[in-house]
């Protein structure tokens, strides 16, 4: 995580204080060295007055009695059969597991109370199979829930549930989660596995819109491992029933937590229903952010020097890319009606955002615009980003005649001596 952008990280505590996350962990985490870390970020969370569930999973407990007893289990995930034996397994990992996170949250002095929050009935017959004592979350007791949060007390929740008899049922984590997130109407949902996030051919996906998530499951879905598509599938689902966002981060790294909530781009995989990332024209507030973006592009001569009255001036002509409200990039279009084109400048995204393709974003914004206003081609100045524009801006290299005339004349008197770029614009 970069500490580089202190005022996203601000945005954020302010943003988040007094606002509930669930977060679901699964038994491979809890078992794992950098458990104990997590559980530090977990009290960082609750010192900034954020609002934690815990729902935690208990398959490896489940295996590991497993084996140490030498006997079979029928289901480890509470997705399938559930018999009395693996029941038994499973009630004694879950409150050992749950015992194991009193304690560590004990350690980091945090209070927390294991709870009976999941109503739960029989998951049933199925296609002919009877699904014995896994169970399917009926309700959230919200009720409870609210007074020990209202109390400063983590709630912890096993994954298992109660129907009104007091029998106990088996239930997945990642489903109770879901479940407890959406009736709880929480902030986020956070699912902490040992997977970076959705990734593919070694290349995650940092973020899908709920549209984006949608498309995703259905046309690829089944090429994700079944734990990360039941995320996926609940993910979206809370998405779509008021939970503003899901995230998928890798419980094993160090500090995932903390660089997932608190960064710009994070560390895994979001699915937001809100606003996240958007490109608009600048304000007059702005002016200060984009000073302090190209200041240090000027003093390396990659743009030309301009001072606060120049972009003020120009503003009508700028636009800056937003992430979460913090400005990280800016870009300059100015038009030349006459000659049917426009020039893109002063074009920058800072460092602390680079390699994001939100350059390319931005250029292909300029491209839109620049058409949309009647523009056949887009040209673009520099001294030293002409490889990027080439390779990553779809732009080749011009001479002065691309130029309008009294840009012409213009270029010649700066000395610059830059290179002319020059990207047509299809009709
Ligand atoms: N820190 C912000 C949040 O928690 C944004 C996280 C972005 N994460 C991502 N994987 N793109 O909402």
């Amino acid at each position: 995580m970069k500490a580089t952008d202190l005022r996203g990280i601000l945005g954020y505590m302010a943003r988040f204080r007094d606002r509930l996350f669930v977060l679901s962990i699964d038994s491979a985490v809890l078992v794992a060295d950098n458990f104990r870390n997590l559980l530090l970020d977990i009290s960082v969370l609750r010192s900034l007055n954020i609002n934690v569930v815990i729902v935690h999973g208990a398959s490896c407990g489940i295996q590991r009695l497993a084996d140490q007893l030498n006997c079979a289990v029928s289901d480890l995930e509470g997705m399938g059969i559930t018999d009395s034996p693996t029941l038994e397994l499973a009630v004694t990992a879950a409150n050992r597991f749950a015992h194991d996170i009193l304690e560590g949250l004990t350690e980091t002095d945090v209070r927390a109370a294991v709870t009976n929050a999941i109503v739960a009935h029989p998951a049933g017959i199925r296609k002919g199979k009877d699904y014995a004592h896994t169970g399917k979350v009926e309700r959230v007791d919200t009720d409870f829930l609210k007074i020990l949060l209202a109390e400063g007390i983590v709630p912890i929740i096993p994954p298992v549930g109660f129907d009104g008899n007091g029998q106990t049922f088996r239930v997945n984590s990642d489903q109770a989660a879901r479940e407890v997130a959406e009736s709880l109407k929480a902030a986020k949902l956070i699912f902490i596995s040992t997977h970076n996030g959705i990734a593919e051919g070694g290349t995650l996906s940092a973020q899908f819109s709920v549209a984006e998530a949608e498309n995703y499951l259905r046309d690829r879905g089944t090429q994700l491992t079944a734990d990360l598509r039941s995320k996926l599938e609940h993910g979206l689902h809370a998405c779509q029933k008021g939970v503003q966002r899901v995230h998928m981060i890798n419980g094993l790294q160090d500090e995932a937590l903390l660089g997932e909530i608190f960064s710009n781009e994070g560390v895994g995989t979001m699915i937001y229903a809100n606003e996240y990332q958007s490109i608009r024209p600048a304000r007059k507030r702005d002016v200060g952010v984009i000073m302090a973006l190209i200041r240090d592009a000027v003093a390396a001569e990659e743009l030309v020097p301009r001072s606060r009255q120049d972009v003020l001036d120009q503003l009508a002509n700028f636009y800056v890319f937003e992430i979460d409200r913090n400005v990280v990039a800016c870009v300059g279009l100015r038009l030349f009606a006459a000659e049917e084109c426009a020039e893109l400048q002063c074009l920058f995204v800072s460092q602390a955002h680079e390699n994001q393709g939100i350059g390319g974003a931005l250029i292909e914004f300029s491209c839109s615009k620049a058409k949309a206003l009647g523009c056949k081609w887009l040209f673009a100045l520099s001294t030293q980003a002409f490889n990027y524009f080439q390779q990553k801006g779809g732009f080749s290299v011009g001479s002065l005649e691309d130029l309008p005339s009294d840009r012409q004349s213009a270029y010649e008197a700066s000395g610059r001596k830059s290179r002319i770029l020059v990207r047509k614009l299809s009709a």
